[in-house]
């Protein structure tokens, strides 16, 4: 039996590492070591029983396209019987949350996302993309006006999502210090069950009033237009919209904090990125690849399933790491070094295979809008901690960091 404790590149590890011993943007370096030596590994779960770690790009990239690795076990999950917080016990698929199609297989995941494809093309996007600048420059207007330093996150990253989801959807923004309050906890790593079950309970709760009043009095707004749809339940309506309220503004908001986090540790590619505009868009590609704040995914093999040169058995629980896949040396050149003029293509910070993010186009316009103002708005942007002091996430399940505190010394253009 392998034992962590002493540490070997080939050991077994008890437990995901989580540790960012390797700084603030790399993933924990017993992953990277993993990844080279044995990418598709065994993985001692805390209460004992055995798992898979996959951290090579390229075995990340064929399981998440191979629907025999169920997404019926999935961390966001409450039914998950959690022996130690975060680390799923269950051997077996959980059953369905209803409306929650991201921990569901085809056909009942295709049936729900094929609702929602129409409203989240990339035409229509791009036709909410002048609202969105708006949205965002006008937070930075807000911002502007406070005297540094502030709060990045409380400022400018979590609102920007937060006011363009609940717009799209159509949820009272006013709303907005409930339902963010409930879903943080929710996706706390060591919050004891009650308490996560309290928080979805609250978001929930609230959810179904309010997708309810749409189906009575429908509006402009997406969860309107999906109301109308007769066949789909209100327990359905309201897992979605669960969903897409969840999905849609914690991890672009962690994207937006963590990465001028990075950008401003990275002086060189920050100045590339002030002098020619036009590398945003490769930029935030790359900022996805090097960061990917929704790292870590549960998968469940529902057959043996080769992998990798290995075979995972029927039963096991699979985690897979998209940080350490993104940052495979084997598919991307120095993949440790961030580099906004690279072509990141083919990263995998929205996943892959049948559950690729369906909120991607929107995320894109989003950080294109977020970061373009934010660098353009505040020329001399610093932080106004020591980088050591900035608090990562290491505790939620979407990393970044909790607060940003920043400063500059001229708001004029
Ligand atoms: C799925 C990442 C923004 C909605 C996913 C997945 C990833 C991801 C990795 C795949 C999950 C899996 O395979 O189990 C991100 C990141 C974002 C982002 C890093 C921000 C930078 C958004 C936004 C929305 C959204 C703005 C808007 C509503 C969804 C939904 C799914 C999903 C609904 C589930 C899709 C399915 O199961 O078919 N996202 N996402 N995401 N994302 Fe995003």
């Amino acid at each position: 039996m392998d034992d962590n404790a002493v540490g070997g590149a080939t050991a077994v590890p008890h437990g995901l590492p989580m540790d960012r011993d390797a700084g603030p943007f790399d993933p924990p370096s017993r992953i990277t070591r993993l990844r080279e030596v044995r990418p598709v590994s065994p993985l001692i779960f805390p209460d004992g029983h055995e798992g898979w770690l996959v951290t090579g790009y390229d075995e990340v990239r064929r399981l998440m396209a191979d629907t025999r690795f169920s997404s019926r076990q999935d961390i966001g999950v409450l039914h998950v019987p959690y022996e130690v917080p975060g680390m799923p016990a269950a051997t077996e698929p959980s059953p369905q949350v209803p409306g929650l199609f991201i921990s569901m297989d085809p056909p009942d995941h295709t049936r729900l996302r094929r609702m929602l494809t129409g409203a989240f093309t990339v035409k229509r996007m791009k036709q909410l993309e002048e609202r969105i600048t708006d949205l965002a420059e006008r937070q930075l207007d807000e911002m502007a006006r406070l005297t540094p330093p502030v709060d990045l996150v409380e400022e400018f990253a979590l609102p920007v999502p937060s006011l363009v989801i609940c717009e799209l959807l159509g949820v009272p923004y006013e709303d907005r210090d409930d339902f963010q309050a409930n879903s943080a906890k929710f996706m706390e790593k060591d919050v004891a069950l009650d308490e996560k079950m309290a928080a979805f309970t609250g978001l929930t709760t609230y959810l179904a009033g309010l997708v309810t009043r749409k189906r009575a009095e429908p509006d402009e707004d997406l969860l309107s237009d999906l109301a109308r749809h007769d066949e789909l339940t209100v327990e359905e309506l309201t897992g979605i919209a669960f969903l897409l309220l969840l999905a849609g503004h914690e991890t672009t908001a962690n994207m937006l904090s963590l990465g001028t986090f990075a950008l401003l540790e990275h002086p060189e590619q920050l100045a590339a990125l002030r002098a020619d505009p036009d590398l945003l868009p490769g930029a935030v590609e790359e900022l996805m690849r090097y960061l990917a704040v929704a790292d870590i995914f549960y998968r469940y093999a529902t057959e043996d399933i080769e992998l990798g040169g290995e075979t995972i058995p029927a039963g096991s629980t699979v985690v897979v790491s998209l940080l350490a896949a993104n940052r495979d040396p084997r598919r991307f050149e120095d993949p440790d070094v961030l580099d906004v003029r690279r072509t990141a293509r083919g990263h995998l910070g929205f996943g892959h295979g049948v559950h690729q993010c369906l909120g991607q186009q929107l995320a894109r316009i989003e950080m294109r809008a977020g970061f373009g103002g934010l660098l353009r708005r505040f020329p001399t942007l610093a932080l106004a901690v020591p980088a050591d002091q900035v608090r990562l996430r290491t505790d939620m399940n979407i990393y970044g960091v909790h607060e940003l505190p920043v400063t500059w010394t001229d708001t004029s253009e």
